[in-house]
């Protein structure tokens, strides 16, 4: 089928803000994670059953790295999956994971993993 996009600032979001303060983000805004441990966004997708290329739109205008952990339905899916730097707030990018989706309702969760929180999220594509 053909991609689907999933808005972040549609989706479920705990420990973060729905911001649109810094331009080139898609739809009406993108997340800001807080910056800690354990913050998430959760998208609710529906699909067949099996592997499933995902791809995040994120921006990280510092030089550290923001890792995410990705679950689907609370199970391990890809585990610290990296977000460097994007050179500015403005500057969005695309990484992509592959992931085990079941048929139905997959909850994709992509939760923050270190004290800085995750990349700013604009939206995920499926
Ligand atoms: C700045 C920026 C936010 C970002 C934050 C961060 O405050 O404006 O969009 O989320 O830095 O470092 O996480
Ligand atoms: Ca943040
Ligand atoms: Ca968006």
């Amino acid at each position: 089928a053909a991609p689907t996009d999933y808005q972040a600032e549609d989706a479920t979001i705990s420990q973060g803000v729905v911001e649109s303060n810094h331009a080139g983000f898609t739809g009406t805004g993108f997340v800001n994670y807080d910056n800690l441990v354990g913050s998430y966004v959760e998208w609710t997708v529906s699909a067949p059953a099996g592997p499933a290329d995902v791809t995040l739109r994120y921006a990280n205008g510092t030089a550290a790295n923001r890792p995410l952990d990705w679950t689907v339905n609370g199970q391990a899916g890809a585990v610290g999956i990296t977000y460097p730097g994007t050179g500015a707030w403005t500057t969005w990018q695309t990484k992509t994971v592959r992931l085990q989706l079941v048929a139905g309702v997959n909850k994709i969760r992509a939760r923050a993993t270190t004290a800085d929180g995750g990349p700013n999220a604009d939206r995920l594509t499926v």
